[in-house]
């Protein structure tokens, strides 16, 4: 049986900006070993490592993608081929990122969606969609604990593995939020910028409703 709710996992972070950041805290806040990296040299992070506290380490990408036995990765979309895949291989890895051609510049796709294009350079790992449709500053203020699930905010989530979203669902609900599921790495598009569930702020029971209506 797997763990979905596992106590305390190690988890790298790739990226610490706004969502890399709010991730790290609310992770090691809930009991896990964080380490946070970003495009240059670990001493960029030493401060805001210090700052987060739990134990967080600053690290380099590759060293993270090492730590972590999951990885968050949550870097601008448009920097995918710097993702290091071979640490990554047989790990789940939580990706985040939405995919804006004024800032990424222009990315054949060739129709995949957004999730299954970088699962396509992380062929060995267990890609799955999180967190892209909470602004940073929800997803560091409206986590609660002691909320039901249903009343909770949703943060959709979408995969082909679904040991691995068992277990990023674990994650979400320890961080105060709801996951619900919108299905596949190609079902993700329902997810991603544009779409009308990418942003509002709903309730996992809004959530679902919203998601029956679009998916008819
Ligand atoms: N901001 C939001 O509210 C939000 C919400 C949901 C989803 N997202 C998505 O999540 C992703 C991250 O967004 P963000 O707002 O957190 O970005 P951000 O604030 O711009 O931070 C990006 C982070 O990624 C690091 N980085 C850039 N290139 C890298 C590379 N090649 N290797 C390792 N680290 C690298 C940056 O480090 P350096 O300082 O070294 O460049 C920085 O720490 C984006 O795809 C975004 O669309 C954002």
């Amino acid at each position: 049986m797997p763990q979905a709710y596992p106590a305390c996992m190690k988890i790298g972070i790739l990226g610490a900006g706004h969502i890399g950041k709010a991730l790290a805290r609310l992770l090691a806040e809930a009991g896990h070993e964080v380490g946070i990296s970003n495009s240059k040299d670990p001493a960029t992070l030493r401060d805001l490592a210090h700052e987060l506290g739990h134990g967080v380490k600053a690290f380099d990408r590759e060293d993270a993608a090492r730590f972590g036995e999951l990885v968050i990765e949550t870097i601008p979309f448009g920097k995918y081929g710097t993702l290091p895949a071979v640490p990554m291989e047989g790990k789940i890895v939580i990706d985040t990122a939405n995919y804006y051609p004024e800032r990424d510049g222009q990315i054949d796709l060739g129709n995949l969606s957004e999730s299954a294009f970088i699962a396509h350079h992380l062929p060995k790992s267990r890609v799955v969609k999180a967190f892209n449709t909470i602004a940073s500053a929800h997803l560091e203020a409206q986590g609660d604990t002691t909320k039901p699930l249903d009343d909770r905010r949703a943060i959709f989530i979408a995969g082909d593995d679904q040991e691995a979203k068992d277990v990023v669902t674990g994650l979400i609900e320890q961080i105060g939020f709801a996951a619900v599921d919108t299905g596949s790495l190609e079902d993700s598009k329902v997810q991603q910028p544009g779409t009308a569930i990418y942003g509002p702020d709903l309730t996992a029971t809004q959530a679902r409703a919203e998601l029956t209506k679009l998916k008819g």
